[in-house]
């Protein structure tokens, strides 16, 4: 949970004249409120249609909605061909900007010819609609185009974050069933080109795994040697890169799957969550428009996310893209080769929308205000926030240094199986508060409630209110890939018979009914925006021969909202060496899932904080981690597992 000012509420208006030229009216939201439907329809008329819907909702099965019942349309043909065929061919999409300091302008004529290539490179390969393909790359405009490609023939795509482990892309691949890998020889990380390669060939091994993989594709990036297989690994420049310019996008049914995104939930199996076509581009276009306040033509993009997460997915590639921006697309970190790096790509391209994660407007605190200070940021008119809760000092300071006193800040809430924004200021409209979503978008429904479903009362900072979306959403997923009841379970189960999605968010609403999320009430962490499951963590710690038990909690962090703390024991024959043992924990969650979930601190204890039923308690190990005064113990076997616990954190 994090600190807010939901007491003290200043609010920073719109300025007249930006308001006087948002996209963004009041009565968006009072047209969404007397006619859900016809409001969606509008919205969906954003996109180009091969054919007509009969039906706006289907929400006859739910909780499996069908949006835009009988529609036609191709994704890519959407985000692409639409604008060439306007005459904006040559207005430049993507200014890649690569780590070393390459750099690549692509117009939307060039995309569509890239994404034609691998189209019929694609086709060749004998890849038809309804293939799954795995998409494990660094942030390079090939990325973009294999994503696009594979969208404009009708295959499902599941983009597997190139940070991941060949464990963790294992595991994907096996569970999508994906016929082909398209990945890169390598990718840059601070100066050094890293395999990733490499990691394809670790996971698609001969032992069985990844064995619906028939081909790898591979983009060179780096240069560096890669490991070969003959007959199954293809490099793209010799034959994505020699394929036909021409291609003819094929429309497919509003409903065809679009993507498979895997996400961390409350047990070890990460779940993929499934998003279609229709419904989830008509409401990123139209988040797109009005959060971004987005104009195409004038303003340039930029969202700093990755494609392996859905804000990459569906704030780089499908919102912008089918609302015809001109976006910076950077391959590498914030600090490389200095912590200037991101105010130098805003002052070159002249970037005026910047959308970033919270984490790292804390971390260009902790680097100094002279940074950004030192440049010129002018271009700059809006600025959005994703992936936890802003803590108010942190909006503040995004707003004077950053958006120079100026700028609205969105600060949107929205989740990978929501697959667009749904809670946020609107700009231009709303009277932003610092550290608050605000309301729910024009279309959107929420509510927070107690335990009981009962609505929590406003300005109520005690009660333990939770987040659900009371009315299906056009960007909701689908389900869970292969798993109807893990879906059914996780989402909805909850409320019961209401038929409200249970997000998995804990909120308050302020005395003036504003939203304020809190953060997660499940046992997934959030480490600098990204979802990681203690279950998945504890996994990795206990698959070391000499751990015999672990438990994980998320402890809040300054910098990166919460870090990973583990509490473990070990198996009888294990030595404790101390600091060798814990480096050595550390390196096998790194390996076993990614870097990204390596612990912050790992404590070897001699006893874990059980309930009588054997449940391990966390909310206590939580305590312990954030050094407080310990909660209410009397359920526990042995209270006394706490001094040792503590003994050996000190
Ligand atoms: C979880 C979803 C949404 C794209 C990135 C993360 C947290 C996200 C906010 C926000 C407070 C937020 C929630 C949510 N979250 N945005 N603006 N304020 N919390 O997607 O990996 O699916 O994670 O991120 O806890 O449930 P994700």
């Amino acid at each position: 949970m994090t600190e807010t000012n939901a007491d003290n509420l200043d609010t920073y208006p719109p300025s007249a004249e930006f308001a006087a030229a948002a996209n963004a009216h009041a009565s968006l939201y009072e047209r969404a409120d007397t006619d859900h439907e016809g409001f969606w329809a509008e919205q969906a008329q954003r996109l180009h249609w091969h054919e007509p819907w009969s039906r706006v909702l289907d929400w006859d099965d739910a909780p499996f909605a069908r949006w835009f019942v009988g529609g036609k349309l191709n994704v890519a043909y959407n985000c692409v061909d639409r604008h060439v065929l306007d005459g904006h061919g040559d207005q430049v999409a993507i200014h890649w900007e690569g780590e070393p300091g390459d750099s690549r302008d692509i117009t939307y004529a060039e995309l569509l010819a890239e994404v034609s290539r691998a189209a019929n490179y694609l086709t060749e390969l004998g890849l038809v609609a309804g293939d799954r393909v795995a998409i494990y790359m660094p942030m390079v405009p090939e990325a973009i185009v294999a994503m696009l490609a594979s969208a404009r023939l009708g295959l499902t795509h599941s983009v597997v974050f190139a940070g991941f482990s060949p464990t963790a892309l294992r595991q994907r691949v096996d569970d999508a069933a994906a016929k082909l890998i398209i990945t890169t020889d390598g990718q840059w990380r601070r100066g050094t080109a890293a395999p990733l390669k490499t990691a394809v060939d670790e996971a698609v091994a001969a032992d069985g795994g990844a064995a619906s993989v028939e081909h790898v594709l591979v983009v060179r990036r780096t240069g560096i040697e890669v490991p070969w297989t003959a007959g199954r690994d293809l490099w793209w420049d010799e034959t994505v890169g020699q394929a036909s310019a021409e291609h003819e996008a094929e429309a497919f049914d509003a409903e065809h799957p679009l993507f498979i995104l895997y996400t961390s939930g409350t047990t070890g199996k990460p779940k993929g969550i499934l998003h279609t076509s229709g419904g989830y581009l008509t409401q990123t276009s139209y988040t797109h428009n009005y959060v971004f306040d987005h104009k195409p033509g004038s303003d340039v993009y930029w969202c700093t996310a990755d494609i392996g997460w859905v804000t990459g997915h569906s704030y780089i590639v499908y919102g912008p893209l089918s609302n015809r921006a001109t976006q910076v697309v950077y391959e590498g970190t914030p600090n490389f080769p200095d912590e200037h790096r991101h105010w130098q790509i805003i002052e070159k391209y002249g970037v005026s929308i910047y959308y970033t994660a919270p984490t790292l407007v804390r971390t260009f605190m902790k680097w100094g205000r002279e940074i950004p200070e030192a440049h010129k940021l002018s271009s700059l008119r809006l600025l959005g926030s994703v992936g936890e809760p802003i803590n108010p000092e942190a909006w503040r300071w995004y707003r004077e240094v950053i958006g120079g006193n100026k700028t609205p800040i969105v600060d949107t809430w929205w989740q990978t199986e929501t697959g667009s924004i749904m809670i946020s200021p609107l700009p231009g409209v709303t009277a932003a508060k610092p550290g608050a979503a605000m309301r729910p978008l024009p279309g959107i429904s929420a509510k927070v409630v107690d335990e009981e479903g009962k609505p929590v009362e406003l300005g109520e900072t005690e009660a333990n209110g939770y987040l659900v979306l009371d009315k299906p959403w056009p960007s909701m997923l689908r389900g869970i890939w292969g798993d109807p009841e893990r879906y059914r379970d996780t989402y909805w189960a909850r409320y019961g018979m209401r038929g409200w999605y249970f997000a998995g968010d804990g909120a308050k609403l302020d005395k003036d009914g504003d939203l304020w999320v809190l953060g997660r009430v499940d046992d997934v962490m959030n480490v600098s925006g990204h979802r990681i499951s203690t279950a998945e963590v504890e996994s990795a710690l206990v698959g070391h021969s000499g751990v015999a038990e672990a438990a994980v909690v998320g402890a809040t962090d300054a910098t990166t909202g919460q870090g990973i703390v583990a509490f473990v024991i070990l198996t009888a024959e294990a030595k404790d060496t101390g600091d060798d043992l814990v480096a050595e924990l550390a390196a096998e969650v790194s390996r076993e899932i990614s870097p990204i979930a390596r612990p912050r601190e790992i404590h070897v204890v001699p006893e874990l904080p059980k309930t009588r039923s054997g449940k391990i308690m966390r909310r206590l190990l939580r305590d312990v981690a954030e050094g407080r005064e310990l909660g209410d113990t009397s359920t526990l076997v042995d209270p006394n597992v706490f001094e040792a616990i503590r003994a050996r954190k000190a």
